[in-house]
């Protein structure tokens, strides 16, 4: 007889898909099979040298030891004064909690704000784990969209602060420089989503993994930066996409001033020792190198998502004929196609179907749609992701021109 073991929570755990396209096209290479790589949003390289030597030295200087459950001290400090001028802000090093790369960001705060049947606003489609965390802890999802425009993809604005306005949220989700539309807000947008939020009391949790992945010559812009917002703002600070450091797992949280002793950031600390008592030390010596030495190595990062972008958006403006339409992305590294007409013309209405049947008789993985959040009422056009971190430009090319032919035979 089965036993059933797990708590109830279980089952509103959601994940992050594009690991089950990894999974799926692993087993196509291990066959001999040619895959093209646009589904995971890591590096086709390793993390700069600097950061490499530094990780190495810390491990013969015997820096393998617990450490402080909020972070060694200078990457503490480090993270604080580079933050801060960044966002025109004095931000301390009691602000800063050193976290095992900025996804437990999500997990921490929402569990330091969010009591069962509480309302969260957060952005679908959108990086699936807002929603998966705000379910799994009994919230009340509040999802808000993206309008495409001739320009590129723009926040719904209207309905978000609508939602906010009428579901009183206890925390909004922003993620400026979006994942997965590469929607960057207006000064404008920022603006009215801070006014609503402080009118309705509302604590953000601004994801800025992305805020060195821009393309275009437009400032680095956070919410926190705007009056009022400070106190009411955790930005979720990532090492992963600026230094490609994905695998070392280092981040931050940078929340409110602690007045007393229980805090937001007091809490992400606490969570920190809870779950697995500090950050790996080693990587912190290596993150405070990323982040203080030289800055060619990002620099080169950078220059090297430029080149994939350029790529993959010129490859894929090239699928016009088959009714593929992308605008060029000005952050992240990730392309937000429209694939209503292709799914059409293949005959295919289901998201799971459409990738999976595209992936084994092309080799060509992406994510669909419904990796990032469940599709909402009303959705007319059907999207997909193509990343374009982990994979060349040459082999993005290829790869776009395989599925083109491909999709001209339907
Ligand atoms: C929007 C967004 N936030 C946060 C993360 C988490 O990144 P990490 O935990 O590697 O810092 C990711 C990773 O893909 C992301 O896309």
């Amino acid at each position: 007889m089965m036993v059933s073991v797990l708590a109830d929570r279980v089952k509103n755990l959601g994940g992050e898909n594009a690991f089950l396209v990894a999974a799926e096209a692993r087993k196509l290479t291990d066959a001999g099979r040619i895959v093209y790589p646009f589904h995971l949003g890591d590096f086709g390289c390793s993390e700069p040298e600097n950061i490499q030597n530094a990780c190495d030295l810390a491990h013969k200087e015997g820096k393998t030891g617990y450490c402080n459950k909020s972070g060694i001290e200078p990457l503490k400090e480090a993270v604080a004064e580079y933050s801060g001028k960044r966002r025109n802000l004095t931000i301390t090093p009691d602000m800063v909690s050193i976290t095992a790369g900025g996804k437990p960001v999500i997990a921490f705060t929402l569990l330091a704000l969010m009591n069962p049947g509480d309302r969260v606003c957060y952005p679908n489609p959108g990086y699936p784990i807002y929603e998966s965390w705000i379910n799994y802890l009994g919230g009340v999802p509040v999802p808000y969209s993206y309008k495409e425009t001739s320009d590129g993809f723009k926040i719904d604005l209207e309905q978000l602060v609508d939602s906010i306005d009428r579901e009183k949220p206890k925390v909004v989700v922003i993620n400026n420089y979006q994942n997965p539309t590469a929607s960057v807000l207006s000064p404008e947008e920022m603006q009215a989503i801070a006014d609503i939020c402080i009118m309705n009391n509302a604590f953000v949790l601004s994801d800025e993994a992305y805020e060195e992945i821009r393309y275009d010559n437009t400032p680095f812009r956070s919410i926190a930066s705007l009056p009022g917002m400070q106190e009411r703002t955790m930005i979720l600070f990532s090492f992963s996409k600026t230094w490609a450091m994905t695998g070392e797992r280092v981040g931050a949280g940078i929340g409110p001033k602690p007045e007393g002793p229980q805090s937001v950031i007091g809490h992400l600390n606490e969570l920190n020792v809870n779950v697995y008592s500090c950050v790996n030390q080693s990587a912190q010596w290596a993150a405070l190198e990323a982040i203080t030495g030289n800055q060619d190595g990002a620099r080169n990062i950078l220059a090297r998502l430029k080149a994939s972008r350029d790529a993959t958006y010129g490859a894929l403006s090239n699928l016009r004929d088959v009714g593929v339409v992308v605008h060029l992305p000005p952050s992240t590294f990730y392309q937000w196609a429209d694939v209503t007409e292709p799914m059409r013309r293949m005959g295919i209405a289901d998201y799971d179907a459409f990738w999976k049947k595209v992936l084994s008789d092309t080799g060509v993985a992406f994510c669909p749609r419904s990796h990032f959040g469940k599709p909402l009422p009303g959705e007319e056009r059907k999207y997909a992701r193509f990343s374009f971190s982990g994979i060349t430009p040459e082999d993005s090319v290829k790869g776009i021109e395989k599925l083109g032919e491909y999709l001209r035979r339907f």
